[in-house]
């Protein structure tokens, strides 16, 4: 009996944490998808590193807790957020998820979460790249935690293609998503140098 109120309250908990759809916005912000792109081009016009900037940091988002926006969430009291764990060396242009935010706040208070904002965000910085596009689901809910500790849970680059590929799994992600997400090396170089 318990185990099945349980397992019911974990599926209501994740119902609520996938009822994710193309037109979550199409009411109450029709206009966040292009506030959040023109974030992102103005932002990359000045700073040539921020398209692949912008895609790690979904990356590592998403690899720790979800797709919740964890990543973004600054230190405090004791508390080291995932932004100050060891792999962030790299982690930069947080202020376009920033300034996109704000823009999307003024058009319409307290509606998009940041959760959103940094997956429409990476989706537009492989297109400004010259990569393929995609309609992002959204509707994920910004979390409150965010460890630094977690960051562990991040492949590491001496990682073997076994501990890859378990890495991936974890996360529902396959062996040929491990391949697309890595992409290939002219492609990354590409996103690394900014230039389409
Ligand atoms: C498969 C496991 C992965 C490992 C071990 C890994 C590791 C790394 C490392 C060590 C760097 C260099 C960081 C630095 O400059 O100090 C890097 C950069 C980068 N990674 Fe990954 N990565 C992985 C997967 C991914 C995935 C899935 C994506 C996105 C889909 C991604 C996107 C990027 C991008 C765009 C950069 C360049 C960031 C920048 O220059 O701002 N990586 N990665
Ligand atoms: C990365 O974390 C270190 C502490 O581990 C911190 O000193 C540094 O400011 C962080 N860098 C960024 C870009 O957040
Ligand atoms: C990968 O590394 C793990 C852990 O060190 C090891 O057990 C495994 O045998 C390695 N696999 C391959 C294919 O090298
Ligand atoms: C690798 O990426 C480059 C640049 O995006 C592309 O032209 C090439 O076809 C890709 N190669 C493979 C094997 O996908």
């Amino acid at each position: 009996m318990s185990a099945l109120l349980s397992s019911l309250l974990i599926l209501s908990l994740f119902s609520t944490g996938i009822s994710l759809s193309s037109n979550y916005y199409e009411k109450t912000c029709p206009n966040a998808e292009s506030l959040i792109r023109k974030a992102v081009r103005d932002a990359a016009k000045n700073d040539k590193k921020v398209p692949a900037a912008l895609l790690r940091m979904h990356f590592h988002d998403c690899f720790i807790r979800g797709c919740d926006a964890s990543v973004l969430l600054d230190s405090k009291g004791k508390n080291t957020a995932e932004k100050d764990g060891p792999p962030n060396v790299s982690l930069h242009a947080f202020y376009v998820i920033d300034n996109a935010k704000s823009a999307v706040e003024s058009a319409c208070p307290g509606i998009v979460s940041c959760a959103d904002i940094l997956a429409l965000a990476a989706r537009d910085a492989v297109v400004l790249s010259g990569g393929p596009s995609w309609v992002v689901p959204k509707g994920r809910k910004d979390g409150r935690t965010s460890l630094a500790s977690e960051t562990r849970q991040l492949p590491a680059p001496t990682f073997n293609i076994s501990q890859l590929q378990q890495s991936f799994a974890q996360r529902g992600l396959s062996l040929k998503d491990l391949v697309a997400l890595s992409g290939n090396y002219s492609s990354q170089i590409k996103l690394i140098k900014g230039r389409p």
